[in-house]
């Protein structure tokens, strides 16, 4: 019996943090804006870093929501009960608000009340961070759990490595936190102790402190204002809450993974390996479809998110084959059960529901041809002598031919023919054939090299970065709207912003237009601009509700379900944008504009390249 569906979730979350004096927010994009240092959102505050440092919140100091997440760094322990790469993180923020003695209340009365979660109290547990020479133990909020009824058994006393929380491998906000986890295991049998080894105690939340500022040299400095970022996963809370010990029971899996089971004619529980490919194939293909979904119009391709689009509906596919489901597009179907899952909570699917579809089913089709034609390749190879192969099992009188199936051959199949080493692998274990390990190794190394070289070639790309480099990204930034107004003027209304990538080097801007600038008009832009820049225009902020600014004429492509209030930034009568900021304070800080290049980024998009000198 459902005791509680997805959506009511979601509302309980939401209504509970409006109570409580937060204004509701709607979840950002899942692909970050002007942030190159990541491909995707991957936490709530995410979007909220400038507001953490310090910006003005339009929604006040208190804000919450359910924000879409994308974490590429579990995408190895996709397979078990818990882990996903596309999740989503109910948060409540304080920016130098309320901090830890009222989050941990909050926290409590929200997963223990009746009239909310009505979690058992007595199977509750919690970290606390321990203390190093970077910050002190955190004895606030070890007392307040205790205040609370929580014993200090249950309260575990954490390093870093556990307790504390920063966007990943950056400079930026950090600090300790606090993390809550609930007994999953027999009702009857709850440990005294807390322990985090054990599975069975399943982080539900976690309240993190923001309040240092981790520095390029690795220190950590205390932060103008204190602030508190919460994040509790959707889908093992829902778990939870119903009772269930596997995240892909909830709704927001178990018709996807019924459908796998039609269409492999396999039964989930069967064995480990099969119900981890269920669980690769639904996880991936959803998060597939929720980066395509997202209004930034990103298809499959080989490179940066696209590339990762890309992997992840290859990975099914290979999944799929393990499987052996032999249905045509099924990925296909897959994607429209999915987006027929969110479609209410998120809008933006249902307006892109086409564009999903039509992607997918290229790239499913493509990549299975791909499939075969390598298959075809591998059969040859193997087929040539066969007689030279081991079908004998017997691995100690295996005689290689060393023209067949070596560790070139697979680095060709894998690189030329894009035929995965994981069908490689099932390929050969199906026919009983034992690749030596010396040719996996001689695989190992070319591609290694091959991957080097590539690593070398796309090194520039994740140079800098918002945290580390705030000046020159800041005025890049502001360029962006100058040189979206120009397009506009230049080129005509209908030229809109389709994304914006922004290094300490460089603008790189996607727009909607069909054809390639002429030498011309790119003059013409960089004239308007730098005209601006040299006017020395102030650049104001207010902020209205998204109706007004639209009122207003301000640009902009902002998704709001909560009639939030939104910040324009406005230029002179030059430009208008609806912004989270940060921007200068005057166009003449920004220095000599000039677009390097211009070239096509799909279809009926541009992209412009552009620096101040
Ligand atoms: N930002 C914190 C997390 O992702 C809440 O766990």
């Amino acid at each position: 019996m459902i005791k509680m569906t997805a959506q009511e979730l979601r509302q309980k979350y939401l209504t509970f943090f409006k109570k409580k004096g937060h204004t509701i927010i709607s979840s950002a994009s899942l692909v970050p804006e002007n942030d190159p240092t990541t491909l995707f959102t991957t936490a709530g505050m995410h979007p909220l870093v400038p507001y953490i440092m310090g910006e003005k919140h339009p929604g006040g100091k208190q804000v919450a929501n359910v924000q879409k997440c994308v974490r590429t760094t579990d995408i190895n322990e996709v397979g078990d009960a818990t882990h996903h790469t596309f999740f989503e993180m109910m948060g409540n923020w304080s920016f130098g608000s309320y901090f830890k003695k009222e989050a941990i209340e909050m926290s409590f009365e929200f997963l223990t009340s009746k009239e909310f979660l009505g979690l058992d109290k007595s199977r509750l547990a919690v970290s606390v961070f321990a203390g190093d020479e970077d910050a002190p133990f955190d004895k606030e909020s070890f007392e307040k759990w205790k205040e609370l009824g929580i014993s200090e058994k249950r309260i575990a006393r954490l390093p870093k490595e556990n307790n504390w929380w920063g966007l990943a491998g950056k400079t930026g906000p950090c600090g300790p936190d606090t993390e809550m986890f609930y007994w999953v295991g027999d009702a009857n049998k709850v440990p005294e102790s807390f322990a985090d080894d054990n599975d069975l105690w399943v982080e539900i939340w976690n309240d993190v402190f923001m309040q240092y500022e981790k520095t390029k040299d690795k220190k950590f400095i205390p932060l103008a204002q204190q602030n508190v970022d919460t994040g509790m996963g959707l889908e093992r809370v829902l778990a939870v809450i119903n009772g269930l010990d596997d995240n892909y029971k909830t709704e927001l899996f178990s018709d996807l993974i019924s459908k796998i089971e039609d269409f492999s004619d396999k039964k989930y529980d069967k064995s480990k390996e099969i119900t981890s490919s269920m669980r690769i194939i639904v996880d991936h293909i959803k998060a597939a479809v929720m980066i395509m979904g997202d209004n930034r119009g990103i298809a499959p391709s080989n490179t940066d998110q696209g590339y990762i689009v890309r992997q992840l509906i290859r990975r099914s596919i290979i999944r799929g084959h393990k499987l052996k489901i032999d249905k045509e597009e099924w990925v296909t179907e897959l994607a429209e059960n999915i987006i027929e899952i969110y479609r209410k909570v998120y809008n933006e699917l249902d307006k892109n529901r086409d564009f999903i579809l039509t992607e997918i089913k290229k790239e499913e089709v493509k990549f299975t041809k791909t499939a075969n034609k390598g298959l075809k390749v591998f059969e040859k190879a193997i087929s040539a002598n066969r007689n030279d192969l081991d079908m004998t099992q017997n691995k100690n009188d295996y005689n290689w031919d060393s023209k067949k199936l070596t560790g070139k051959l697979i680095f060709d199949l894998v690189t030329t023919h894009g035929f995965p080493k994981e069908l490689i692998k099932e390929e050969a274990e199906n026919r009983k054939i034992i690749i030596p390990k010396n040719e996996w190794n001689k695989f190992d190394e070319l591609f290694k090299k091959h991957q080097e070289l590539s690593r070398t070639a796309s090194a520039g790309k994740f140079k800098g970065g918002l945290a580390d480099n705030g000046e020159e990204t800041v005025r890049l930034h502001t360029v962006a709207h100058l040189m979206l107004a120009a397009l506009k003027k230049v080129l005509g209304g209908d030229v809109h912003q389709k994304g914006s990538n922004i290094t300490a080097e460089r603008l790189r801007f996607d727009f909607s237009y069909g054809e390639k600038l002429t030498d011309e008009q790119k003059k013409e832009v960089e004239k308007l601009v730098n005209e601006i820049i040299e006017k020395k225009v102030p650049v104001e902020i207010d902020e209205m509700t998204l109706d007004e600014a639209k009122e207003k004429g301000a640009e902009g492509v902002f998704e709001n379900k909560y009639g939030e209030k939104v910040k324009v930034y406005t230029i002179g009568d030059f430009s208008k944008e609806i912004c989270g900021g940060p921007h200068v304070k005057n166009t003449g800080e920004l220095g000599k504009f000039k677009i390097k290049k211009e070239q096509s980024s799909g279809a009926g998009v541009r992209r412009i390249k552009a620096v101040v000198e």
